[in-house]
Order: structure tokens, then C-alpha cells, then sequence
């Protein structure tokens, strides 16, 4: 058996045109640039591939390769950043200046892609969701779209339903559902392709994964950060829509799912859709008494005084939810009456994604007369910042005499057993696509019924008009949030600070 630090070496992926809508963006420069630069380095690229950076920047290649190699040196960690690799990059680079909705100004990708018609294609669709169906029409227009090629969509899908929709069938007139990659990050986050390992390919779990054993689980994700320049994006978004109809529930479904009979491109989606399909349909009463929606005011990041939400938008009368905490319940065999606690939130006082599976309290004292005390097990999977996972359990404290109890945890740190950092969840996942390997992005079926039931929460708060609760920055989000789990006797996790 290699030892745990043994690395494989990364498989060569078929050549590609990979072109990214929206190749000067933000996310573009900040992720998807520097997670194909480090596939390159790990010899994932073969000679052939090239990146095409579409977008009205009206730059041309070489400006393209210049702006490039200055975002490369900001977004990829030092270590990883070397000339050799870095020049072989930049030679794959091409630049066209398209308007994606004017289907006039398409000639330079046309000419660009033409004679490649062989290679597999992607579409990266790095813009506003507004332009996916626009950009679709025009890959058709032009012909561009191929039978090899794959869109790959970045979320939010929609606004709502309707909308979602929309946009789904705006993309599916245009490419078949197995071309079409919906991207959720979350998914390629190492550690959360790590629950499903640990709950399929152990067996100590499984006669626990249940309402018999498990009294509730909750899914946390703080963020330190408030929306910076994401303003303009964030006002029409806000939390539920940013967080919740997306990673949060994608999580939600990796820990309530069946397993399936084994993994693949389908078998995976079809059971996370069956999790949607279950979610307890919220009423307004229930929205009331069961979310909570809050927007972060001034306060202490770190120490430092920041401005609230309003202010960084500039909109004092914005009723966007930065945070929002919500019970959910599952109505299957396997979970019903199993409260999971979603709760997401930025500026909140620290940055920290877990997921605490928290079991049932021992059915009887065995220790009378003991000192110490024994606290219900919990198993917490550390997203980030550090990944990793951790069972708190109780133990008896080393010492002659009596007994005592002590609350102790069996802790499995990444980097340390691994001996390396954990690569982005975007190099996984734009590799996948490469593959045409879907099984970690959401399927049509999946984002609407999750929409579906987000819509119910959508629905609620504007029928109440109650306005986000307020918390200071770099707080744990609205009283009200805490009052929600207390409610029921619980308390939220707060996690190891970063
Ligand atoms: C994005 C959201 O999808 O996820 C952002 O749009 C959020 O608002 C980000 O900050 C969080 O991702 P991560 O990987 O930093 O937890």
C-alpha cells in the first residue's frame, strides 16, 4: 500500500479549445486562469491546448498575455509560481474581442476556433447569467457548436424559478444536458468529496446516519469578508440566492443522501435530487418561525473598523440579506424529524465552513458520582479554513482514583496526513469538464427543484416585509439566528477561527 503522502501523477486530459466569456473578469483572473495555469504545471495540458480569453476588453493577444501574467503573479501562491511554466502558459493564451450579445461582432472567435473543429470545445460562460442564453444563440448562429464541445454555466442560475428556467432551456436549445456543466465550486472542494469516501467507503458510519442516532445536524459557512467590490452583483442577489440555493443545499444533500449503487456521472444527481425532492415545503408560518435573514451594520473586522452593507453599496434603504440561518427538515425515512441548520453569513467574526453531524446523547449516565462531565458526540467536517475532520467524543482523564470524564476529539488534519495542500476546487472541476466527466455539477432537475424550495422561502419574506435583522461586522449574525436553534434546545457550532 503507498504511503499517505504518495502523489499520483496527474493524467493528461485531451486537447481542448477552452474558451472563457468573460476572459478579463473578475473570477476569470482570480480563479479560472491561475487553476489552469497549475493543471499545466502538473503536466495535466497537452501542447495543443489553448485558452481563449473572450470579452470587450478590445485588447489583443499580446496585451491579453501582458495583463495575464500580472494577475498569475497575484493569484497564484509564490511557490507555485515558476518562469518556465509561467512562459508555456502565455503561449497558449489567444485573445478575441467579442460584444457576446451582438452577433455581429463574433468574426474573431469564428476565425479564431476555425480548422479546430476536431478538439473538444469549452464554453466557459464567466458573465452575468443574463447573457447565457444571447452567447448560446450565437454559438449556433456561427456554428460553433459542436457535438465535442461542453458550456459550462457559472451560478446563479436565475433568480428564481421562472427565470432558471429560462435560462436552462435558452442553454438546452443549444446543447444537449450531458454537454451542459452547471458549476457549484463547492463540489470540488477536496474536503467535500471527502464525505462522500467517508460515509461510502467505511462502514462505521452508516448504522449511524440516521434520525435513530443522529439528533441534528447543522452546516455552517462564515465568511470574515464582507461584499467588496461584488456590490452591484450582491444587491440582487443577497444570501439565500448567493449561498443557500447553491453550496449550502449541495452540502445538504452529500450528507442526507442514499448511497448509491455505486458512484458516476448520474447515480450521484439522481439521489441528491431525491434530498430536494424531500425538503419539508416551507409555508409562510414556517418561514416565519423557521429563517432568519440579516444584513451586517459597521463594525470590527480583524480589529479594524469597516463600514456596514448599506454603505458599501451605497444604498441606505437596501434590504439585501447578507446572512440568513434557516431549519430545515427532510421528510424521508432516513431523516424525518432531524433538524439541519443551514447557516451562511459575511462579515460574520471569523471564517469558517463546517458541517456538524451532532448524535444522540448517551441514553443513561454510567458514571454517578464521576467529576467531569460527557457530552453528546459530534462529528465535524472542517471545509475550511482548515480542512479536515474531527470526532469529539469523551474519554476518562488519566489519574488514580475516581473517574472523570473529559471531552476529547480524534482529529484527521489534511495537510498532515497528506504532506500537501489540497488544489483548488476549480482545478478539479475544470478538468472534469475537460473529461466530460458531470458527476460534480448540478444537473436541470437539481438547481430547479432546488429553486423550487428556496422559492417557498423567497415567497415568505416578501409576504411578511420584515426587514433583514442587523448585526454589527464581525459578529455571529442577528440575535434572532441564535434564538432560532435555542428554540429547540440547541446551540450553532462556532468552529476553530482561521
Ligand atoms: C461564491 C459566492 O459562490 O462563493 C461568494 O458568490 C462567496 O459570495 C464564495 O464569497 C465563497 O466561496 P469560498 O470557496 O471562499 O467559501
Amino acid at each position: 500500500m503507498p504511503p499517505a503522502n504518495t502523489v499520483f501523477p496527474a493524467k493528461t486530459v485531451d486537447p481542448c479549445d477552452f474558451v472563457v466569456f468573460g476572459g478579463t473578469g473578475d473570477l476569470a483572473v482570480r480563479k479560472l486562469l491561475p487553476a489552469l495555469y497549475l493543471r499545466d504545471r502538473d503536466g495535466q495540458l497537452p501542447p495543443e491546448t489553448r485558452v481563449i480569453g473572450a470579452s470587450r476588453a478590445g485588447l489583443d493577444t499580446e496585451g491579453y498575455r501582458d495583463k495575464v501574467r500580472g494577475e498569475l503573479a497575484r493569484f497564484v501562491p509564490n511557490d507555485q509560481l515558476d518562469a518556465q511554466t509561467c512562459d508555456r502558459f502565455l503561449r497558449r493564451l489567444e485573445y478575441v474581442s467579442v460584444d457576446l450579445a451582438d452577433p455581429d461582432t463574433w468574426t474573431g472567435l469564428t476565425e479564431c476556433l476555425a480548422g479546430r473543429e476536431e478538439l473538444i470545445r469549452v464554453f466557459y460562460l464567466a458573465c452575468a447569467p443574463g447573457l447565457f442564453g444571447p452567447i448560446c444563440e450565437n454559438l449556433q448562429l456561427h456554428g460553433l457548436a459542436s457535438a465535442r464541445s461542453r458550456a459550462v454555466l457559472e451560478k446563479p442560475i436565475g433568480h428564481d424559478l421562472a427565470s432558471a428556467r429560462a435560462v436552462n432551456d435558452a442553454v438546452g436549445a443549444v446543447f444537449d444536458e450531458s454537454q451542459i456543466f452547471r458549476i457549484d465550486h463547492y463540489l470540488g472542494k477536496e474536503s467535500v468529496q471527502n464525505l462522500l469516501v467517508t460515509r461510502f467507503a467505511n462502514t462505521f458510519l452508516e448504522p449511524l446516519w440516521n434520525s435513530t442516532s443522529v439528533d441534528h445536524v447543522q452546516i455552517n459557512v462564515a465568511e470574515s469578508l464582507g461584499v467588496g467590490s461584488r456590490g452591484g452583483y450582491y444587491e440582487s442577489a443577497g444570501a439565500l440566492r448567493d449561498m443557500l440555493q447553491n453550496h449550502l443545499l449541495q452540502l445538504l444533500c452529500l450528507v442526507a443522501m442514499e448511497p448509491p449503487t455505486y458512484v458516476d456521472r448520474e447515480t450521484v444527481r439522481d439521489e441528491k435530487l431525491k434530498v430536494l425532492q424531500a425538503l419539508k415545503p416551507m409555508s409562510p408560518d414556517d418561514v416565519e418561525r423557521c429563517t432568519v435573514a440579516g444584513q451586517y451594520g459597521p463594525g470590527l473586522a480583524e480589529g479594524v473598523a469597516v463600514p456596514g452593507y448599506r454603505d458599501e453599496v451605497e444604498n441606505p434603504h437596501s434590504r439585501t440579506e447578507t446572512f440568513i440561518a434557516v431549519k430545515a427538515e427532510i421528510q424521508n425515512w432516513r431523516w424525518a424529524g432531524v433538524p439541519f441548520y443551514l447557516r451562511t453569513g459575511k462579515r460574520m467574526d471569523r471564517r469558517c465552513s463546517e458541517i456538524v453531524v451532532q448524535f444522540k446523547p448517551v441514553p443513561h449516565p454510567m458514571f454517578p458520582g464521576s467529576e467531569g462531565h460527557s457530552e453528546p458526540n459530534r462529528l465535524v467536517i472542517q471545509l475550511q479554513p482548515h480542512e479536515g475532520m474531527r470526532l469529539h467524543m469523551t474519554a476518562k482523564e488519566p489519574g488514580p482514583g475516581g473517574i472523570r470524564l473529559r471531552p476529547v476529539s480524534l482529529d484527521l488534519n489534511y495537510i498532515e496526513t497528506f504532506k500537501r495542500p489540497s488544489p483548488d476546487a476549480y482545478e478539479r472541476l475544470l478538468m472534469d469538464v475537460v473529461r466530460g466527466n458531470p458527476t460534480l455539477f448540478m444537473r436541470r432537475d437539481e438547481v430547479e427543484a432546488a429553486w423550487e424550495w428556496v422559492e417557498q422561502i423567497l415567497v415568505g419574506w416578501n409576504r411578511s416585509e420584515r426587514l433583514p435583522r442587523r448585526y454589527p461586522a464581525g459578529t455571529n449574525g442577528p440575535t434572532d439566528a441564535t434564538t432560532l436553534i435555542e428554540r429547540d434546545g440547541r446551540i450553532w457550532h462556532e468552529g476553530v477561527p482561521a
